[in-house]
């Protein structure tokens, strides 16, 4: 049966992908948002939705880096049906004219990537010059559609990215701060510290303010992609991209928000540069009224409330560590200024070691790209 994609179905196959680590907070992101679960793979989350959900979670989901829409799922133990299956989509109403294709191939070790895309890059080409006398150019642009083959065992899985830029480009980032989180993985980090917008939150060390903004934007049940201007999702440009049905979606997000926060958002930094930038960030994401963001140095701060979450990324220089002692002041401080507190405390794994006070410690290994960051959890 051909699979035209002119329309989104009652119940669509979605895959949201996210920073290692993070998929039990992008799990617990998906079912805030009422969809359903299907399976947790190493960096993403399968799920179903509507036709409105479909929208709602490009807008919605916090700790999500893209999302990807399945146009077909198949079982076969080999590639016999691979160029068959291709074939039988119909790439040609899908993918946007003149647009180059980026196919990425994910197989076991039983299969060559290389003859996999070669045999899914026939299919494509075949089809293309069967209906519309020409093929797609495929290579990998900044305004490249990216396609997926992926197999798991007996199960193959053709996919196609909707997202376009990535999803923690929420738009209010202003340069200037050396070592900003990703703003998914500031929010995903949340989630799993146990922050549900349901406390007092502090960061001390807020940098550009990433952790405060998400944490406001949690709190406010903000939709994080709400502002993303007009063409800047993939599926914008797809055949069955429905406008109605997504101003109804974000209708829905900016109905959900509330006007107010009930729980303070604190954010501290030494350096007054950053809390100036960390502010302009604030201010472009709409938040900034919600926040306190002060200038502070750390050592000299006291707890601002008697109970609260201290999420912070610390700094990863390892000069601090061996010049200054940093870290063990850093401990020392917390255990004797912010007794009754909760802490999710994000540092490269070799700096910061939890005060000997630390109840209930978890510790999630969570990577911050290349650096093997961990965040650890737990009570004074
Ligand atoms: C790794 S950065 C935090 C980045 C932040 N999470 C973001 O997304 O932008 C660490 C921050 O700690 C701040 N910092 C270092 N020592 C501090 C101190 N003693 N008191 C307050 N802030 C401090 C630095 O200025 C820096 O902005």
């Amino acid at each position: 049966m051909e699979i035209s994609i002119l329309s989104l179905k009652k119940k669509n196959t979605l895959i949201a992908s996210c920073p290692k680590g993070l998929e039990p907070a992008l799990q617990s992101d998906i079912e805030a948002l009422g969809f359903s679960i299907i399976k947790i793979a190493p960096r993403a989350v399968y799920f179903t939705t509507d036709e409105v959900g479909f929208y709602k979670a490009h807008l919605g989901l916090r700790t999500a880096s893209s999302i990807k829409l399945v146009l077909k799922s198949f079982e076969s133990n080999g590639t016999d049906e691979l160029f068959a299956r291709c074939e039988k989509i119909a790439w040609e109403k899908l993918l946007p004219k003149n647009v180059p294709v980026n196919t990425q191939v994910q197989v076991s070790k039983d299969f060559n990537p290389k003859e996999v895309f070669e045999v899914f890059k026939r299919g494509i080409e075949t089809r293309f010059l069967v209906r519309s006398g020409a093929t797609p150019v495929f290579g990998n642009k900044d305004n490249s559609i990216d396609i997926f083959v992926y197999q798991y065992n007996d199960q193959w899985t053709f996919s196609i990215d909707t997202t376009g830029k990535a999803l923690h480009k929420r738009g209010y980032r202003v340069e200037g701060h050396p070592a900003p989180l990703k703003e998914n993985l500031a929010a995903g980090l949340l989630r799993l510290g146990g922050y549900k917008g349901q406390k007092n939150l502090l960061d001390p060390m807020m940098g550009s303010g990433t952790a405060v903004i998400e944490a406001a934007m949690i709190q406010l049940r903000k939709a994080p992609l709400i502002h993303r201007k007009k063409g800047g999702f993939a599926f914008e440009a797809m055949p069955f991209f429905k406008n109605s049905v997504y101003r109804q979606a974000q209708d829905e997000c900016r109905e959900r928000k509330l006007s107010d926060l009930v729980f303070p958002i604190w954010g501290r930094d030494v350096h007054p540069d950053f809390v100036k930038g960390a502010k302009e960030n604030a201010l472009k994401a709409r938040v900034e009224k919600h926040l306190d963001l002060n200038q502070l140095q750390f050592f000299e701060s006291k707890k601002p409330s008697e109970h609260g979450l201290m999420f912070t990324n610390l700094p990863y220089d390892q000069r601090l560590k061996k010049k200054e002692n940093f870290f063990e002041c850093f401990s020392e401080h917390i255990t004797k200024e912010y007794a009754g507190w909760d802490f999710a405390i994000y540092a490269y794994e070799d700096t910061f070691k939890a005060p000997q006070k630390a109840e209930a410690l978890k510790v999630f290994d969570v990577p911050n790209g290349s650096l093997e960051t961990k965040l650890w959890c737990f009570k004074l």
